[in-house]
């Protein structure tokens, strides 16, 4: 069992109103008359509003904001906007965290590129602090998905990935194609279970080998599950996974979607 200490909460500002701007959203037509229209509509809320990463939301805490250790966490880890504008997909991660460091079984995220998803979630608990083997999957320097190449991705992307995990003892890197690169190492008990493949062949086909060594009370995040478009066949595959199983996805307004393990 884990001893890793959650992050103290600082003390709420009861008029406080943290505000999150982004320009990154993806899917829409005109850019410009869209930035200009949401400009406007954020000028006409009383705050606490969030636009970025295809959400508009005002009125709300941004609890993400109000937590130090998050904040830096995330800020730290930063490779580009669109890490900017997924905070709020970041801090999801980052609480289910706070739930699944106290539960037998290691960590997972299936679809690493980066490593910015698994940094931030160790640097919120303190690197040294988090006592949890994080296990992390991907290609690395090639997608073998038909979504294009991210930023980065070419050859020497592992060896990056490495050299910024130094001092991580708790993360294995694992480069190679899943699902046959669970075969030779994997953990048996899994707390915390990222997927973000962005393919739905690939998600179900380690959902077929991972969920079944889920710990009750484990969390599953599906990072597109909720993504409309070219990702719907995400939930279109996994949706009856689920049902054959009696579970239902919790799908979130950041676009992910959230399993709790029996
Ligand atoms: C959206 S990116 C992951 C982003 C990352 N989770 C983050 O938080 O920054 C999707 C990654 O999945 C990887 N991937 C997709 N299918 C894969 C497979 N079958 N085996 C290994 N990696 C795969 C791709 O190479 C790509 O790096």
């Amino acid at each position: 069992m884990s001893t890793t200490p959650l992050p103290p909460l600082p003390p709420i500002d009861p008029v406080k109103r943290y505000n999150l701007k982004s320009p990154v959203s993806w899917g829409i037509r005109d850019p410009e008359r869209f930035r200009q229209l949401m400009d406007e509509a954020a000028s006409l809320v009383v705050g606490g509003y969030y636009l970025g990463d295809n959400l508009f939301t005002w009125t709300r805490n941004l609890s993400l904001l109000e937590d130090d250790a998050f904040r830096h966490a995330w800020q730290a880890n930063l490779l580009g906007p669109a890490d900017e504008a997924i905070a709020w997909r970041r801090y999801v991660l980052c609480t289910a965290a706070c739930h699944a460091v106290h539960l037998e079984g290691d960590f997972v995220e299936c679809g690493t590129l980066g490593g910015t998803g698994v940094k931030t979630v160790i640097d919120y608990f303190g690197r040294e602090k988090f006592a949890k083997t994080f296990w992390a999957y991907d290609t690395f320097d090639s997608n073998p998905t038909e979504v294009p190449q991210f930023p980065g991705q070419e050859a020497g992307l592992f060896e990056r990935v490495q050299a910024r995990f130094a001092g991580y003892g708790q993360v294995n890197l694992v480069k190679g194609l899943l699902p046959a690169s669970l075969e030779s190492r994997s953990p048996g008990r899994i707390a915390y279970l990222h997927i973000d493949l962005n393919d739905a062949a690939y998600e179900i086909a380690v959902l077929d080998v991972l969920f079944e060594r889920m710990v009750p009370g484990g969390l599953l995040i599906l990072d597109d599950y909720e993504w409309a478009g070219g990702y719907r066949g995400q939930k279109m595959a996994e949706d009856p996974w689920f049902s054959a199983r009696n579970y239902r996805v919790m799908p979130l307004p950041t676009g992910q979607g959230l399993v709790i393990k029996r």
